[in-house]
């Protein structure tokens, strides 16, 4: 993704660039203690460019969802300046003379990472005109702040796995680990199209929980038992069992109230079409669907996703 001559005609001073992800297995229950596995997806990026700003202003203009802001005077929880105050603060730095041009081709509010890819983009970009180099693991603890504001109790999984640009074995508080994959799993996402903050969909979570804390921790222990299996069937390359996984963990996540009729009819659809398992990934509610696939019905199941209502599908392979 590059700008145009016609949106600035200054080379930049640096850029940094983020991928999206998915959530393979154990989403909301990584929010208790529970283990998840997420994946980058480098199809989806957002990337920011970091430019002299002719008024000499630090500012953030993101024209793919129509904001920009002065970071001096944006309010205290913005997402398009925190990522800036944050990084300024961490090195000490006044407020650059800076215009920090943000793009994402990762859709907002669908489950893919949309914010903590944003943020962690500014942030490499930032660092970048600076001349300072970070680690994953402190980029990914910067952007855990910024998640904070999209997020209210992220777990740390979309900061940790964008940052880390590799596929992840996530516990909350712990260093995320590497896992081994024994061959290439192909999966398709499924967009329904519907915009469903992670935020609400973790919050009603919450408040499952703790109106029936022995029924919601029962289900964050199944969510738990899946994933471990998840991690000995991709170290296996065993595709039907990793699908019969996602079909059980789908299940899990449809109990605890997170699935919406259109997840249904995109998952059921996936798998007769074909696939070995499909699962809402993320925060459920809307946003995106992944299925399992082989070469022989990849192309079947990406149809039935579209005439099921898919408003896009891409692939993505984990290897
Ligand atoms: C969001 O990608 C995954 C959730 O488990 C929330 C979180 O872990 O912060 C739903």
């Amino acid at each position: 993704m590059a700008f145009s001559r016609g949106e600035t005609d200054v080379l930049p001073l640096a850029s940094g660039r983020a991928p999206g992800k998915i959530i393979l297995c154990g989403e909301h229950a990584v929010v208790y203690g529970r283990p998840a596995i997420a994946v980058p997806v480098f199809q989806l990026q957002a990337e920011a460019m970091v430019y002299p700003d002719p008024e000499g202003v630090c500012r953030v203009e993101a024209p793919d969802i129509g904001r920009g802001v002065v970071v001096a005077t944006a309010a205290d929880d913005d997402p398009l300046a925190c990522p800036v105050r944050l990084v300024c603060t961490a090195l000490g730095r006044p407020l650059p003379p800076w215009r920090v041009l943000v793009r994402s081709a990762i859709p907002v509010a669908s489950g893919l990472g949309s914010g903590a890819a944003v943020a962690t983009a500014m942030a490499r970009a930032l660092l970048a005109a600076f001349g300072v180099s970070w680690s994953a693991a402190e980029l990914a603890a910067l952007v855990y702040e910024v998640e904070k504001l999209h997020h209210g109790t992220p777990s740390g999984i979309d900061n940790t796995v964008i940052a880390y640009g590799q596929p992840v074995w996530f516990v909350r508080g712990a260093a995320p680990e590497p896992f081994t994959v024994g061959t290439t799993f192909d999966l398709l996402i499924g967009d329904t199209g519907i915009a469903s903050p992670t935020r609400l969909t973790v919050a009603d979570v919450r408040r499952g929980r703790e109106a029936d804390p022995a029924r919601f921790e029962a289900l964050f222990d199944r969510i738990a038992a899946i994933v471990h299996e998840a991690r000995q069937a991709l170290a296996a390359g065993d595709r039907p069992r990793l699908g019969a996984l996602m079909n059980a963990n789908h299940e899990v996540l449809l109990a605890l109230g997170v699935s919406s009729p259109e997840l249904e009819r995109l998952c059921a659809a996936a798998r007769a079409a074909g696939a070995w398992g499909a699962k809402l990934s993320g925060g459920g509610r809307g946003g995106n669907m992944i299925a399992l696939v082989d070469d022989q019905h990849r192309l079947q199941v990406t149809e039935a996703l579209l005439a099921a209502g898919a408003r896009r599908v891409m692939a993505t392979t984990l290897a």
